[in-house]
């Protein structure tokens, strides 16, 4: 697809690889991006930075009826969305802790990672069919083809949402929709770095997998994958060679992993 000229949604644009995907779409001449996030101020802010073509808008994506009344607005201001990026994220850092506030952690990862994606395809999709054809971008992250050492429901829920983007890639082909879904490892945002810098042994783990890269690398992947209309978006391309390390033995490739944790724990 070709960026300029198009109406883009993206959630999560308040901070981040969101706020660097709108950045980047506005740069290529993009007719119309809606910045959504929970938290209002920075996406109005950064919006206000962007221009006309950006505007932001208060929505929680776990909440569907927001979803839903975001695409209504956006068609009504702009009669097509062209494409929809699912970005928003959060971590928890929670392993096997009982209690509520672990279940909690585990629901909330589940409603952002995973509804938030279906609540966005079931609220835009059939707008898409009926202009006949759309992309959606949904951000996954490595966690969800490898695994995510330190935060269960972030690896668990980041496969989901892999899964739930082959899914619509199947299911929507026939209807001239298509579907990448990103899967960085380390990228230089709140969402990383404030955990590391607490020394979180998850966020340490995801250092030493491999360079920490900036948001404009994510919107290059981005970019390159949605022009070719390519599904897996790797903007560290040793993403792909670790999956299929993984895909042929799978027992090496925990081994492998589990030394790693060890090592950025310091206590092997
Ligand atoms: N930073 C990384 O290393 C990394 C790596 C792989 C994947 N990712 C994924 O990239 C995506 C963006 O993360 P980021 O690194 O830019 O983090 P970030 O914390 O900088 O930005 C995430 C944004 O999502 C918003 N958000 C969270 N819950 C929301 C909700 N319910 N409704 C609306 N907005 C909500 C937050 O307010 C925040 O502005 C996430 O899905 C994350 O899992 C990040």
């Amino acid at each position: 697809m070709r960026i300029a000229d198009s109406v883009i949604v993206v959630t999560g644009a308040g901070s981040g690889i969101g706020a660097g995907l709108a950045r980047r779409f506005v740069a290529e001449g993009a007719a119309a991006v809606e910045m959504v996030d929970r938290r209002i101020g920075p996406a109005r802010q950064i919006a206000a930075e962007l221009g006309p073509a950006a505007h932001a808008s208060a929505v929680d994506v776990s909440d569907e009826q927001a979803v839903a009344g975001l695409v209504a607005r956006v068609l009504a201001r702009h009669g097509r969305i062209d494409l929809f990026c699912s970005n928003a994220g959060l971590t928890t850092g929670v392993a096997l802790e009982s209690g509520s506030q672990a279940d909690k952690a585990w629901e909330r990862a589940w409603s952002v990672h995973v509804l938030a994606h279906v609540y966005a395809a079931r609220a835009v999709v059939p707008a898409m069919i009926k202009a006949g054809g759309g992309y959606l971008l949904n951000t996954a992250s490595a966690a969800g083809l490898l695994t995510s050492p330190g935060d269960a429901p972030y690896a668990v829920t980041k496969h989901a949402a892999v899964a739930f983007a082959e899914w619509l890639a199947v299911e929507y082909a026939a209807h001239n929709i298509k579907v990448s879904v990103l899967c960085p490892m380390g990228v230089d945002t709140p969402l990383l770095m404030e955990p590391l810098a607490q020394g979180n042994e998850g966020a340490k783990a995801v250092a030493a997998s491999g360079p920490i890269i900036g948001v404009a690398e994510v919107a290059d992947a981005v970019m390159r994958a949605v022009t070719s209309e390519s599904f897996l978006v790797l903007p560290h391309p040793e993403v792909g060679s670790f999956w299929a390390a993984k895909a042929a033995d799978v027992d090496g490739w925990l081994s492998g992993m589990s030394r790693m944790y060890q090592r950025s724990r310091g206590s092997d």
